[in-house]
């Protein structure tokens, strides 16, 4: 796929942007077009600087068949990426219907889309890969083992519940109409670019406002983080090579609870910009009322994208968690606090969060 054409659905979102670069620097001979339909989510910001000729970018929505028709002809499309999707989980409670409009009947709109082109076009189109969560699994106890590709599917969040029937059309058009849909699944990302309505850049943009940090009920929800890149290195890696018909998922090898997490955040930026009045970031934070069905814990079995892929995260959370709180404290600081500016974010936090910067439930 390094020669060729590439379509990333959400690209001007958080992976996508990240992802869209990270493939425009490794493969000097593709080409992408990038299609998002600039939801509060998705930012041309994301995007600036790609203007070399290798990359289109198109305002439209993903439900929109006639027009994923058009790009996938007019481009010459060899492989697809789709990402764009309604994402966050607190929204999802909040109006659980756009995550179904986006994400099920979006990723059917792209599938027909593909099948269409590939009825007149059978070679054209390599390879469509699928991105999901690893929320589709449900939630882990303390000891459980992680999720492998044949866990079952048991969503509890009206997004992961969007997200699973999504995954389900995917496969469906694999088995059904044999086109080359890869399933990815992955963990909890982080990196520059995130919209601060999710935790790590939610608690460094607060931890700089001087606002409280709120973490929904004990703080002992686990995570398992997966550095950005590393991730779009496992996407690209499943465009090229991945196995029509199978599912990889992609983790972070780095478990930890959501307050460790958050102390390390802080940690980090007592380090890294200490306040002059003495004052230590982790004193602002505040646990907070819980999020309704909140999913204790979440981990991934990486071992077959490992085998088959020679896939397997390269960074660690203290490095990754360092290069990240360093972007947002430098390069990002101007692209965070015009994110956090926008009025739409201000009446997020205003709606959902009390006015001592708890979650309003
Ligand atoms: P994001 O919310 O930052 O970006 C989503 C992008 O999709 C935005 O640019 C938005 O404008 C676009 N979009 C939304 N609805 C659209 C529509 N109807 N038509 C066209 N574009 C639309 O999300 P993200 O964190 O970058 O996640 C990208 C994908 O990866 C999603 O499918 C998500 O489910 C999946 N994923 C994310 C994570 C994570 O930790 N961020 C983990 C696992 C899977
Ligand atoms: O696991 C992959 C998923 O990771 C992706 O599919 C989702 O798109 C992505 O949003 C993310 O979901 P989470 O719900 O895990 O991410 P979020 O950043 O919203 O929250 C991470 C954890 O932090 C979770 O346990 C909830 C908690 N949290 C979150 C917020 C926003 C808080 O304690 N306080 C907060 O204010």
């Amino acid at each position: 796929m390094a020669n060729e054409t590439i379509l990333v659905t959400g690209g001007a979102g958080f992976i996508g942007a990240n992802l869209v670069r990270y493939m425009l620097a490794s493969w000097p001979n593709a080409r992408v077009v990038t299609l998002d339909a600039l939801t509060y989510a998705g930012h041309t910001a994301n995007l600036a600087g790609l203007e070399d000729g290798r990359h289109v970018f198109i305002q439209g929505d993903i439900r929109d068949q006639p027009l994923l028709v058009g790009l996938l002809r007019e481009h010459a499309v060899r492989g697809v990426i789709h990402l764009a999707a309604e994402t966050h989980v607190d929204r999802s409670i909040v109006g659980p219907e756009v995550f179904v409009q986006s994400n099920v009947l979006g990723t059917l709109r792209l599938l027909e889309a593909v099948r269409e082109v590939a009825q007149e076009q059978p070679e054209q189109i390599r390879r469509v890969v699928h991105v999901s969560t690893d929320e589709v699994y449900g939630t882990l106890g303390a000891e459980d083992a992680a999720f492998t590709p044949r866990s079952r599917y048991a969503p509890r969040s009206p997004y992961s519940a969007s997200k699973a029937g999504g995954d389900h059309l995917a496969r469906a058009y694999f088995h059904t109409y044999g086109l080359p849909i890869v399933v990815t699944n992955c963990s909890n990302n982080y990196g520059p670019y995130q919209h601060p309505e999710k935790l790590i850049p939610l608690m460094i943009g607060n931890a700089l406002a001087g606002e409280p940090l709120p973490l929904y009920g004990d703080g002992r929800q686990v995570r398992d983080w997966l550095y950005v890149d590393d991730h779009c290195a496992g996407l690209a890696v499943a465009l090229d090579q991945g196995q029509p018909g199978e599912t990889y998922l992609f983790g972070g090898a780095n478990q930890t609870t959501n307050l460790e997490l958050v102390t390390a955040i802080c940690d980090l930026l007592d380090e890294l910009l200490p306040r002059a009045d003495g004052f230590r970031y982790g004193a602002l934070i505040t646990h907070v009322a819980d999020r309704p069905g909140h999913d204790r814990r979440y981990v991934v079995d990486g071992d077959k994208a490992w085998q088959t892929l020679g896939w397997q995260p390269s960074h660690n959370l203290t490095e990754g968690l360092r290069k990240t709180v360093a972007w947002y404290l430098g390069a990002g600081a101007e692209w965070l606090a015009a994110r956090r500016a926008e009025p739409e974010y201000q009446d997020w936090l205003e709606e959902n969060y009390d006015p001592r910067g708890g979650a309003d439930q």
